[in-house]
């Protein structure tokens, strides 16, 4: 079975879309089938992919529940997706009213995208279905999460990381609390945007490292990555940075490949 795997911090800005897609295409260079999904309405993933489509995940999260049938509209998955050497469902504005759209539904409300997922088949076609999550802690994020087995946390070490990452692991304790799925493992942090010369970010950081190996062990948070001009260059051309041969990007291809390696042992330990 393929592993569902989220990118989530409510913050936005620290990361979660860039790591999302390159750790994506990191995948499918060792050789994985990967899947990614963009839950956030501004669609950032999905203009990366270049990928802007009328019908979108809305769409399709709609189409899969029953009670919502009034809204039903043709769009098949095959229609929506788009195949390149990572699949991409793209998101779309429409995905801000997913809230109100399920409000109504005797469903689990939570549930949505994992039944989607499942009917699909998605976690058999795919050997990791990457989801790229809004800056919320919202109902889609909820889903996500009850959708996933394994979360990624990107963040900047500034004072608000620690009461966000407190808050982000009451939200999983919630989920287990609910005892309707399994609670997805938070098993990476990464560290984004860093400025080491600082030294209130540096100590920013030891402090947060030191709070996440205290709640769920050591060995959970990736070493930093720094402001690089390469990364901002690479995605306003809606590259991964594999797709770029000059010693520049040799170290970032580096970096989201140790990411992507994370991602394998850590699906290793899980089979
Ligand atoms: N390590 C980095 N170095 C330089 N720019 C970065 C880095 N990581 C992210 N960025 C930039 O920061 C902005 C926010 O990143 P993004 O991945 O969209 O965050 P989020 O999805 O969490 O909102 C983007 O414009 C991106 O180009
Ligand atoms: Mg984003």
């Amino acid at each position: 079975m393929g592993k569902v795997i989220s990118f989530i911090n409510q913050k936005g800005g620290v990361g979660k879309t860039t790591m999302a897609f390159n750790a994506a295409f990191a995948l499918a260079k060792n050789g994985h089938k990967v899947l990614a999904i963009d839950l956030d309405p501004q669609a950032n993933l999905t203009l990366l992919f270049k990928a802007e489509n009328e019908l979108n995940l809305y769409h399709l999260l709609v189409n899969s529940v029953k009670e919502l049938k009034q809204l039903h509209i043709p769009a098949m998955l095959s229609k929506v997706i788009h195949k390149a050497n990572v699949d991409l469902i793209p998101g779309g504005q429409e995905l801000s009213g997913f809230d109100l759209t399920v409000a109504s539904i005797n469903a689990p409300r939570q549930l949505v995208l994992k039944k989607f997922i499942e009917a699909h088949g998605l976690n058999e076609r795919y050997d990791f279905i990457i989801i790229d999550c809004p800056p919320t802690l919202g109902l889609l994020v909820i889903n996500s999460l009850c959708a996933s087995d394994g979360v990624i946390v990107p963040f900047r070490p500034d004072d608000f990381s620690l009461k966000g990452l407190e808050h982000f692991y009451q939200v999983i304790e919630d989920i287990k609390d609910m005892g309707i799925v399994k609670a997805p493992e938070i098993f990476l942090h990464v560290p984004n945007l860093v400025d080491l010369r600082r030294k209130q970010e540096s100590d920013d950081l030891s402090k947060i490292i030191s709070a996440i190996d205290l709640e769920l062990g050591t060995g959970k948070v990736f070493s930093p990555f720094l402001n690089k001009a390469g990364l901002v260059k690479s995605l306003s051309s809606r590259k991964s940075v594999f797709e770029f041969k000059n010693q520049e990007f040799s170290d970032l291809q580096e970096k989201f490949s140790g990411v992507a390696k994370r991602i394998e042992e850590w699906s290793h330990e899980q089979a």
